[in-house]
């Protein structure tokens, strides 16, 4: 499900947002992934359908011998679900590609990336890929990182309060309003009262931005650099392959 920052759009005289989700994620995987590889499996509505592709080729014998690493626990279920073979890091830490989702992607294909709470697991994984490539309808593209969706960070629970404050602070986050994520899983549906957990057992803080991020490269510096952040939903310079599914069809951007 699509989170509560950004009401789902449909395509009028097109295909809905799912069809054009399905569109990149089977796309992705039919273009990127060949047997014997070593696959990052992304999280999100629309990496879901990169998993699906993943495990129907499996199953029909067009793949062999590949082994996946996923990138939350509820992909982790999902490739379980399709007998997807699993390793981690730990054995793998070189990857031939990654697929996965994003929540805004702006000209210099930099990412805002986290809604579904998963951005540490994610970011761990695609950075060890040798390929990156990142599935999105056209919805999220955007001229400036920040307005239209909401840089999420994952941070220590001890002293939360102090950490949002310590990153809110920052000369590169100017203008950001901190919301910490609630609801009864760390995807942002803030479905109820109690503080959101990752799968890792921290929180998160939404930075929203009323005007666009100056220097997103600067600013996830700084953010990482504080103390008690985790990690952030800023994907900077990471020579990403965006593929886009839009009403006009399928576009790439390198
Ligand atoms: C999860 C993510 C997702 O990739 C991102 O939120 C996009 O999700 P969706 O495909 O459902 O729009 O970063 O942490």
């Amino acid at each position: 499900t699509r989170t509560s920052f950004r009401s789902t759009i449909s395509l009028e005289m097109g295909k809905s947002q799912d069809e054009l989700k399905k569109e990149v994620g089977y796309k992705a995987v039919d273009d990127y992934v060949k047997s014997g590889m070593v696959v990052g499996l992304g999280t999100g509505s629309t990496a879901y359908f990169a998993v699906e592709r993943v495990g129907q080729l499996l199953k029909s014998g067009e793949l062999k011998d590949i082994v996946c690493i996923p990138t939350s626990v509820r992909t982790k279920e999902q490739a379980e679900s399709l007998d997807i073979p699993l390793v981690t890091l730990d054995t793998h830490s070189n990857l031939d590609v990654s697929i996965d989702g994003a929540d805004e992607v702006d000209p210099d294909l930099n990412l805002v990336k986290g809604g579904g709470g998963a951005l540490l697991r994610e970011k761990m994984v695609e950075i060890m890929s040798e390929k990156f490539i990142v599935i999105v309808d056209e919805s999220k593209l955007t001229d400036g990182l920040g307005p239209g969706f909401p840089v999420p960070v994952e941070i220590t629970p001890f002293c939360h309060e102090h950490t949002m404050r310590q990153v809110a602070g920052l000369a590169s986050c100017e203008g950001c309003k901190p919301v910490l994520r609630m609801g009864s899983s760390s995807s942002n549906v803030n479905d109820g009262d109690e503080i959101a957990v990752t799968d890792n057992g921290n929180y998160i803080v939404d930075l929203h931005f009323d005007t666009p991020i100056k220097d997103a490269r600067k600013m996830a510096e700084d953010v990482k650099n504080v103390c008690g952040v985790v990690d952030h939903g800023l994907f900077c310079d990471m020579s990403t392959v965006v593929i886009i599914a839009g009403s006009d069809g399928v576009s790439v951007k390198k």
